[in-house]
């Protein structure tokens, strides 16, 4: 499934993630895997340190650049003007790729207050076409609020965290108001105690799949963009093999009645570390 982001490029709704996938031959594997299996979407950053591998796979895959989006992001000691036009230089060396689909400023650090400013170097990369399109990634609603009485391109995805447990709703609403896709990072809960949830198997054994792709459903169906990460082989496939079933209004209810604002990860609004 594609989506078409607030600036006309089009995205595939369903990609991989690669954070803790090691450089080197891991990342060069899943991304392959992932490649041949479908997927045309995959999510790094400078932080993960595996940009490299992800371009090496690309090449290797033998699929089109241009049928591949790329995600990174700017990772928290880059931010600046200066310094993020400098680390945008460094991922797409790494990368090996001439543009990058989507460019995103991976937290806001609220403590150095310069994510603004780290915007402003993505709207002129933006504006240079060196990439596609530019995001946010962990923005709550007052960080998002500055940021668009500051700038002039609207991102076209908010990144943050999202699962049954942390369902983000009035995020969401927000974003959607501004023509901001809420894309979905931990969808899976970092693999954890939601995949064995009975709500969730329920709804799974009825329609013949697993946990996981019961979640990775529900994201889609909520319009939520979604990059389950795995090293997994056979897990990369089965993410991927969600299209042939539906959720019905009740699955979804029942889903939605999980949300517990539970976060695995750090909370964006005191995450100061880089
Ligand atoms: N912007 C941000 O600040 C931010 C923060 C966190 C993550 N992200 C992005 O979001 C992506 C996904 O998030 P995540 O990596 O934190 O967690 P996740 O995708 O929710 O979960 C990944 C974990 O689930 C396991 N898993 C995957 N598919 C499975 C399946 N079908 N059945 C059972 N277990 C399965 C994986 O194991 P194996 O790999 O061992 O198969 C791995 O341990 C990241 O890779 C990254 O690209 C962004």
């Amino acid at each position: 499934m594609i989506v078409t982001l607030n600036n006309g490029v089009k995205m595939p709704q369903l990609g991989l993630g690669v954070w803790r996938v090691e450089e080197g031959s891991q990342v060069v594997d899943s991304v392959k895997t992932a490649l041949e299996v479908g997927y045309r979407h995959i999510d790094t950053a400078a932080i993960y340190g595996n940009e490299a591998g992800v371009g090496e796979a690309i090449k290797q895959s033998g699929v089109p650049r241009e049928e591949i989006f790329v995600t990174t992001k700017v990772w928290n000691s880059d931010q600046g003007y200066e310094e993020t036009l400098k680390a945008f230089e460094t991922s797409l060396s790494k990368l090996g790729l001439d543009y990058v689909d989507l460019y995103l400023v991976h937290w806001p650090v609220p403590e150095r207050d310069l994510y603004v400013d780290t915007y402003k170097a993505l709207e002129k990369l933006y504006a240079d076409g060196r990439v596609r399109a530019i995001g946010v990634s962990n923005f709550p609603i007052e960080f998002l609020e500055k940021l668009l009485s500051e700038t002039s391109v609207v991102p076209v995805v908010n990144q943050v965290e999202c699962h049954p447990r942390l369902a983000q709703h009035e995020l969401r609403e927000f974003c959607a108001k501004h023509n901001i896709i809420l894309e979905a990072w931990s969808p899976l809960m970092q693999g954890g105690d939601i995949l064995t949830n009975e709500d969730i198997l329920s709804i799974a054994s009825k329609h013949g799949k697993t946990a996981a792709q019961v979640i990775i459903r529900w994201h889609l169906q909520i319009g939520n963009i979604v990059i389950p990460k795995s090293i997994t082989p056979s897990r990369i496939k089965e993410n991927f093999d969600v299209f042939d079933f539906e959720l019905t209004q009740d699955d979804m209810a029942q889903i939605h009645a999980l949300n517990q604002d539970k976060r695995v990860g750090p909370d964006p609004a005191v995450m100061n570390s880089y």
